[in-house]
């Protein structure tokens, strides 16, 4: 990203961001690079408490914004003692607000504060039992649902504590660290070696509650029907009068945020269903007709296909793909637009994934060997609906979703009365089969890409595994392989299937399936799809793999 690109982002995004800003409750996240940073963010959320997740060294207005009442510092792989490890941001000293430090988010607070945190010979990492030292004076263990002072925890760190600052005292310990737990409660600041957020540490969640309510004085209420009062409330300060065209792709994100400025902005919103090519068999027929049946906003449907083909011939590179679709699409809602009259606001459905994953890497590279997720998540791949827009673009964006994961916009969308059908649907990226075909993209390529894919699908369906996978699809490799049909010798496709199990996209596993079905989907794939001659199965997680193939 360029600087003039960085800084028409920032502008969209500030735009959208002012807009978000509201008096609700909230507690910060700073993001220290741990890989379990997201999770810290899901379980607060979980716990009816809206927070968000951002970098340690966010401008402070990012955070003031919010009005926390409370911080959480997150792990991070640093050392406290580094050169240029992430530091502590002055206001957390100073602030009044409670602090809840996580592992190196603990380390930090306490080296911040006059203590000392040194190297340990052994990293400490695993499953541990915790003793809580006189939990019945300290309010973060005063959850109902810590009935005992043994607890199993999760310890991941190498440094460790050898000093407390004053007016801190050791709250609890375990065979390995005499701090598992320190604070300073008489000031709301709090300490833990090991890690709530994990589910290895069943008591987790009980311990979060309790910093968030008791510590805090949080409230809670942050559920669906709360969130769609809100961001109602907040669409129309942010439309007034205008017009707005929505994106509409099918999936759950595009619907929920169709539905939602239905509700809040009725006629002066104009979805936009652009076929480009690069959909599953026959999406485009059941896109139109099940908004038909479940939407009533006005669809305006556009087929493309030519155009986006035309402009990805030849084109082999992923991000130049999403780069180009991202604009293309941008061009056509503009265009359709000016048919409208003024239209100042494009909807769509980002999701905080799309946001956290498409990030723009810290400006200057860590150098405490923080690796790629310190302080910002580094950028995996650009989700064309966050970083693919054209600069130039002519809209305001609308993104009432932005700080979502993926479950929460599905309870949205149950609660604005979504069928299950649109909510429980498999994502769908933006770029569409664009992505899943590797190499260059030729109708007879996305022709044989989803032939494979539907004969998948439908074989899911048929063994009653489709809800019981998060995500699966096909993809189409550049390469060619050797194989035997009859008495002859073949040199065809490739087709790899991907089947993954997650609950935010964040990670991943891949899916057992049966072997049965497994064998059912290649032999049909290959006996049916005219030019495939072999079929594999993607066994790897996320990480190290993403979700999909490029
Ligand atoms: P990855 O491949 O990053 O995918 O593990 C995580 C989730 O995001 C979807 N995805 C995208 N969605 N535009 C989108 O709107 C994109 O460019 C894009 N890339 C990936 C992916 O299908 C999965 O659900």
């Amino acid at each position: 990203m360029t600087a003039t690109q960085r800084e028409g982002a920032t502008q969209r995004e500030g735009a959208s961001q002012r807009e978000g800003a509201s008096q609700r409750e909230a507690v910060v996240i700073l993001d220290f690079g741990s890989q379990y940073s997201q999770l810290i963010a899901r379980r607060v959320r979980e716990l009816e408490v809206y927070c968000e997740l951002i970098p340690y060294n966010a401008p402070l207005e990012q955070i003031t914004r919010l009005n926390p009442l409370g911080y959480i510092l997150s792990g991070g792989p640093a050392s406290v003692y580094e050169t240029g490890a992430p530091h502590l941001p002055d206001f957390i000293l100073t602030t009044k607000k409670p602090v809840l430090g996580i592992c190196y988010g603990m380390q930090l607070l306490t080296y911040h504060l006059g203590g000392q945190v040194n190297p340990s010979s052994e990293r400490e990492y695993g499953p541990a039992e915790i003793e809580l030292l006189d939990p019945s004076h300290v309010p973060l263990f005063s959850d109902a649902e810590i009935t005992t002072s043994k607890l199993a925890a999760w310890m991941s760190h190498g440094d460790r504590i050898t000093r407390l600052p004053s007016g801190f005292r050791a709250l609890a310990q375990s065979k390995n660290s005499p701090y598992a737990a320190i604070g300073n409660p008489e000031r709301g600041l709090y300490g833990l070696q090991f890690h709530p957020e994990v589910t290895h540490t069943p008591q987790g969640k009980a311990l979060l509650r309790a910093f968030l309510y008791q510590v805090c004085g949080c409230h809670g209420g942050w559920t669906p029907g709360n969130f769609i009062a809100e961001s109602i409330a907040q669409i129309q300060a942010q439309v007034g009068q205008g017009k707005v065209v929505c994106g509409l792709s099918g999936g759950v994100d595009s619907s929920v945020v169709a539905a939602l400025l239905h509700r809040a902005i009725g006629d002066q919103l104009t979805c936009i269903f652009v076929n480009n090519g690069l959909m599953r068999q026959n999406e485009p027929a059941q896109v139109a007709q099940t908004f038909e049946k479940e939407m009533h906003a006005r669809l305006a449907a556009i087929d493309a296909t030519e155009d986006f083909l035309s402009a990805l011939a030849g084109v082999t590179d992923p991000e130049a793909k999403r780069k180009i679709i991202g604009e293309k699409f941008v061009r056509i809602f503009e265009a359709e637009a000016r048919k409208l009259g003024q239209v100042d606001f494009l909807a769509q459905g980002t999701l905080y994934p799309d946001v956290i994953e498409s990030a723009t890497p810290p400006l200057t590279p860590p150098a405490s060997g923080g690796g790629a997720r310190e302080g910002l998540a580094a950028k995996i791949k650009t989700h064309h609906n966050v970083g693919g827009l054209p600069d130039d673009m002519h809209f305001e964006l609308v993104e009432p979703l932005r700080y979502l994961f993926k479950d929460e916009a599905r309870a949205v969308g149950e609660a604005l009365g979504l069928p299950k059908e649109i909510v429980w649907r498999h994502p769908f990226p933006g770029p569409g089969l664009a992505v899943r075909l590797l190499g260059e993209i030729t109708w007879e390529r996305l022709e044989t890409l989803r032939a494979a894919d539907a004969i998948f699908i439908e074989e899911l369906w048929a063994a009653d595994w489709y809800h019981r996978t998060s995500q699966a699809f096909a993809v189409l490799l550049p390469v060619q392989t050797v194989g035997v049909m009859g008495d002859y010798r073949t040199y065809g496709n490739v087709i790899a299937i991907r089947a993954v199990t997650t609950d935010d996209f964040m990670t991943a596993d891949w899916a057992r399936l049966p072997e049965e079905l497994l064998a059912r989907i290649s032999n049909r794939i290959v006996n049916e799809v005219s030019g495939v001659n072999r079929v594999v199965y993607d066994i790897s997680s996320k990480p190290p793999a993403t979700i999909e193939w490029e």
